[in-house]
């Protein structure tokens, strides 16, 4: 494993991740908003970066995740560690499950990133038309939480790419971002995208959320997903049910933007996903807690599920 350091540029971030080399190299997202790439060459090493979030994500995981199969073929192991790295986000064993049944992973997991890329602006503008629909032709305040953008995904975005197609039409007025406990993807990513890309935004913290939506502050929540299930329960990072009580009690819309990969027939309700349980140590010191990664906003609660493919009014 190399790591590489490069002067902060927000207005330049690199790809969340390239094969390179017979490697992978990763945008280590722990850095950010510094920016340094991770080389990792084995499967060990893309097993740390998963669990250490230097890539996160659920689509972003799905694509290294497919790359770790070039990885494991090259080194005999059994690519299910790889899948196993992160209980919750579905993408990632997909990703796996798809390169390990090909003839040739190394294209498949190409295969995937460009799907990904494609999947995004597809979500990005059918996202912005569905705001259009719900909020009127206007300039739109948007809510958002974690980081759901380029650096989630290869690029563009799911949360964020409806925000940055909405962008490129010269309709989104403000973004607010939650901060993101714990380990703050809102005001250390997501900041720095929409930095990058000239978007105004206000980062607040996790606990001012209800009360920015309670006092008009924003006309819409756009969220990502890391597993939606078969009747519409979608799983995000800790802090999003509380976001979609909100947006009810508030009278806006509660938008999911993902791609169809992060939808599970398999999985039946909310209640069946495996929700990741974090280390104590990344939210006290020296005392016990409780660190739950994710949460389920239940299917009645969210306005529509915008996907690559369809508008899914749950
Ligand atoms: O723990 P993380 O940073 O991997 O959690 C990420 C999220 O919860 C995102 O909102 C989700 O994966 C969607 S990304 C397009």
């Amino acid at each position: 494993m190399s790591s590489a350091t490069d002067a902060p540029d927000a207005t330049e971030l690199p790809p969340t991740l390239r094969w390179r080399d017979d490697a992978l190299v990763l945008l280590d997202q722990t850095r950010l908003p510094a920016i340094e790439t991770l080389t990792v060459r084995t499967v060990a090493e893309l097993v740390s970066a998963i669990r250490r979030l230097v890539v996160r994500g659920a689509p972003a995981l799905g694509v290294a995740g497919a790359f770790g199969v070039v990885l494991a073929r090259r080194e005999g192991i059994d690519p299910e560690v790889i899948a196993s790295a992160r209980p919750t986000a579905v993408n990632l064993r997909r990703g796996v499950e798809r390169a390990a049944a090909a003839a040739d992973p190394l294209a498949e997991a190409r295969a995937v990133l460009a799907e990904d890329v494609a999947s995004c602006h597809a979500i990005g503008d059918r996202g912005a038309a569905l705001l259009t629909e719900l909020c009127g032709d206007r300039p739109l305040s948007l809510h958002t939480h974690c980081n759901a953008g380029a650096l989630a995904c290869v690029e563009w975005g799911t949360a964020l790419g409806v925000v940055r197609s909405l962008h490129a039409a010269g309709r989104v007025s403000l973004v607010v971002a939650d901060e993101t406990r714990p380990l703050l993807q809102g005001s250390r990513i997501t900041a720095v995208e929409l930095a990058a890309i000239g978007v105004a935004h206000r980062v607040v913290v996790d606990g001012a959320a209800g009360s920015v939506i309670a006092r008009g502050l924003v006309d819409a929540v756009v969220v990502g997903a890391d597993r939606i299930a078969a009747n519409g329960d979608v799983a995000n990072k800790i802090g999003t049910y509380p976001l979609a009580l909100a947006a009810a009690r508030a009278g806006i819309p509660f938008v999911v933007a993902a791609p169809e990969t992060t939808v599970d027939p398999g999985t039946a309700s909310g209640a069946e996903i495996e929700i990741e349980e974090r280390d104590p140590a990344e939210v006290v010191v020296g005392f016990d807690a409780w660190n739950p990664a994710f949460d389920v906003t239940p299917a009645d609660l969210v306005t529509a599920i915008v996907t690559d493919t369809r508008v899914w009014r749950p």
